[in-house]
């Protein structure tokens, strides 16, 4: 696959779940801490500017998602324009910004601005975009930044700079990657950009244990013109472009529930189930959902889809064996018991569930009653 083809597809799918939550993942992932987001990135772009873009500029916003701080530059400067690979994160950013003076949104192809005119931009920003790109759409844009850009004009831009490389598979859309010092300064030079600032930005990533920087670079000659790699791209997911995307949808569905939007939760574990069919968390999250609103067959469905996808998962088939029964289902409570006890399961825990289920079950048809054992079986054990 094309990867611009898979970066607008990637972007549409996260935009279509929770369009705020995809371009700023704040840790309480909701309305009023996007909000905040958008006002502290704004003011950190604009105090970097200060003395060096005046009110008259025309300013393009590189990956502007749905506005989060485009819309924050109307009034600032004559023009702010935001491009973005996604269709969906431009429509919504029309339908919240579209009415405001000076300000317009625009889709790209996610690896040039042929739109644009030569030195049509007195500035170009990009906060939490080109991190996510592959090495050679950087290049790319980069070149085409330069082109956009007016003699002398400005690229303020966030990026992660580290004492060790980071890459990630060549079609992963989502996870940060992290420049060294030498690749850092001749992706600039080949642009023709000059360095002319560097800062941290207040956050640590507890994974990469480093902090993003503002990079303030100045046009001061022309790019070398640089092209995407030709070789198509794996279509799917990359198995770390999966973990990422599962755990953050993942956290967003735990915040949901947590506030009780039962409703908002559910297409977000959908969109998990999606993402990685065969893990069990989100299945298990969801089945919570369904069971606290008494709905034991919607867990039920649930676990057998589970149980179809990752067959060797005991979890799947002890988890459809009590919601079988609680849905009175006990022929396929016992036939899920059954597909449990052939894994040959030794952990304590899931063993004493299974246990304990079984025991609740009614005998099955053409067997003589059970004796129901009133104590259980532990003490009768330690005897
Ligand atoms: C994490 S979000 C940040 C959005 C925005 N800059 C903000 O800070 O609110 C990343 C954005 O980059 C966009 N994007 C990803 N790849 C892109 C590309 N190749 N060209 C343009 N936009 C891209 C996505 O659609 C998404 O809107």
């Amino acid at each position: 696959m094309d990867i611009r083809e898979k970066m607008r597809r990637d972007w549409d799918r996260r935009a279509r779940v929770d369009s705020r939550y995809w371009v700023s993942a704040t840790e309480d992932a909701d309305e009023a801490s996007y909000l905040e987001s958008g006002q502290r990135d704004v003011e950190a772009l604009l105090q970097g500017l200060e003395g060096r873009i005046g009110p008259e500029a025309r300013v393009l916003d590189l990956g502007c998602g749905i506005g989060r701080m485009t819309a924050g530059l109307v009034g600032r400067f004559a023009e702010v324009v935001g491009v973005d690979v996604s269709p969906e994160m431009i429509d919504e950013a029309r339908r919240l910004h579209g009415a405001a003076p000076g300000l317009r949104f625009e889709t790209n192809s996610g690896a040039d601005l042929a739109d644009f005119a030569d030195a049509s931009f007195d500035l170009v920003f990009s906060y939490s975009v080109l991190p996510h790109l592959p090495p050679d759409v950087v290049h790319a844009y980069f070149h085409e930044v330069n082109r956009v850009l007016r003699p002398g004009g400005w690229f303020r831009y966030q990026f992660w700079v580290g004492p060790t490389a980071r890459d990630h598979a060549d079609n992963d859309t989502l996870n940060i990657r992290v420049y060294d010092e030498d690749t850092f300064h001749a992706l600039n030079r080949a642009a023709g950009l000059a360095i002319e600032g560097r800062s941290a930005i207040d956050y640590t990533d507890p994974v990469l244990n480093l902090k993003p920087v503002w990079i303030d670079a100045r046009k001061v000659a022309p790019a070398a013109p640089r092209t995407l790699d030709p070789a198509p791209r794996e279509a799917g997911l990359s198995p770390g472009e999966r973990e990422l995307e599962y755990g953050l949808l993942l956290y967003l569905a735990v915040k949901h529930t947590e506030r009780g939007e039962r409703a908002e939760a559910e297409p977000v574990l959908e969109q998990a189930i999606a993402a990685d069919p065969e893990r069990p968390e989100a299945y298990v999250q969801w089945a919570a959902i369904r069971l606290e609103q008494g709905d034991t067959v919607g867990a039920l469905r649930l676990f057998e889809a589970l149980s179809e996808r990752s067959p060797d998962q005991p979890i799947a088939w002890l988890y459809r064996a009590k919601t079988a029964d609680a849905s009175d289902r006990p022929e396929d409570a016992r036939a899920a018991l059954a597909r449990f006890d052939a894994l040959g399961v030794t952990d304590p825990l899931l063993l004493a569930e299974a246990a304990e289920l079984r025991e609740g079950l009614p005998p099955a048809p053409g067997r003589p009653p059970r004796v129901r054992r009133r104590v259980r079986t532990r003490p009768a054990r330690k005897r």
